[in-house]
């Protein structure tokens, strides 16, 4: 089976993409043969800042390789390496009606939010489709936000297919739903743009500052707490043992107990949990030539799997390029 599933670099990644996405792309890759990439391009749609695309780029190739990814049997390389996908897009716009991208909400969803939107915004799904379909892929894992993504991508393939010729397999959306939306310290969705998230790879002291800010409501020590409307115990539950999550579920209701308690233990299982990345990180920082080279090869690997793909899509819309 071969799955591909991409990640934007729009900033430094957070333990909610981490339970909510990498998790399972990295459980992923075991026994499927994996496709995973920095979608840079796609961050052009909201990021203007040339340093801090590179910035991003670089910071999510070294989380993926700290958390674990194995670049040996996996291929990780970022979109642009394979330049081929944009070639690919504008083919696919062609066969593309306008109404399917006018319904997509997450498009809809920026517009309402007074986001002023730009063509590449509006297109955004177009790109996504060419970046599963390039592969043919089979299986792509994404968050519920991206299921309609998905959808479109089978659009696409189902309208080129009917137009030119079965040349595209139709990919399956893995819906990785089993986690639940990981809150933020706002008791918001966590989400990079609601500046209200735990970095995955923050130092233990500010790791706890975060944490003790996480918002909870006024219940008095002694009074009995409800576990499962709590911000601090849905992040607890997400690190700590089946045994002591259900140890803390009964100090909650028992009442008796603070909620400084739960976060400094919050505070401890996180720092834990994520302290051996964190080292793998740090020795990764210090040797750009290696990722870069990760990322290099994964660009040739993608590449011998895109480029049959794109000759097959030439031949079958009568587009001709010289031979090299
Ligand atoms: P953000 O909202 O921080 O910009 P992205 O939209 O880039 O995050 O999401 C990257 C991946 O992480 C997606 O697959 C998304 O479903 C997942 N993800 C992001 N935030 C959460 C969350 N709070 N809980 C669970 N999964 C999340
Ligand atoms: N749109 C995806 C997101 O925001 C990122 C992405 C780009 C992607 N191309 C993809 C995901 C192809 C899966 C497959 O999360």
């Amino acid at each position: 089976m071969r799955v591909l599933s991409g990640v934007q670099p729009s900033g430094r990644l957070h333990i909610g993409n981490y339970f909510g996405a990498l998790r399972q792309h990295l459980a992923l890759q075991r026994e499927n043969e994996a496709l995973y990439f920095i979608a840079n391009y796609h961050a052009l749609t909201s990021l203007s800042d040339p340093n801090l695309v590179r910035q991003y780029t670089l910071d999510v190739a070294l989380d993926y390789l700290a958390l674990g990814l194995d670049p040996a049997k996996t291929v990780f390389f970022r979109q642009s390496d394979v330049p081929a996908v944009c070639e690919l897009a504008w083919i696919f716009s062609c066969v593309t009606p306008m109404g399917l991208l006018e319904r997509c909400v997450s498009y809809k969803d920026k517009i309402a939010k007074g986001i002023a939107p730009n063509a590449g915004l509006f297109t955004y799904p177009v790109l996504q489709a060419a970046d599963i379909l390039i592969y043919r892929s089979n299986l792509v894992p994404v968050g519920a936000d991206q299921k309609q993504h998905i959808e479109v991508t089978r659009d696409i393939a189902v309208k080129f297919n009917q137009a030119y010729g079965e040349t595209l397999v139709i990919p399956e959306p893995y819906i990785m739903a089993a986690t639940a939306v990981v809150p933020g310290i706002d008791g918001q969705k966590m989400s990079k743009s609601y500046d209200n998230t735990i970095e995955i790879f923050a130092e233990p002291g500010p790791l706890k500052k975060r944490v003790m800010r996480i918002v909870t409501d006024s219940t008095p020590v002694e009074a009995p707490k409800n576990p499962d409307t709590c911000n601090v115990f849905a992040l607890l539950k997400l690190v700590a043992s089946p045994e002591e999550t259900a140890e803390w579920a009964a100090r909650y209701r028992a009442g008796g107990m603070g909620y400084g308690e739960s976060k400094k233990r919050l505070a401890e299982l996180l720092t834990e949990c994520f302290a051996p990345y964190r080292e793998n990180r740090k020795s990764l920082e210090k040797d750009p030539t290696y990722v870069e080279d990760v990322l290099a090869d994964g660009g040739r690997r993608a590449r011998a799997i895109a480029e049959p793909v794109m000759e097959d899509v030439r031949k079958a819309t009568g587009i001709v390029v010289a031979k090299k």
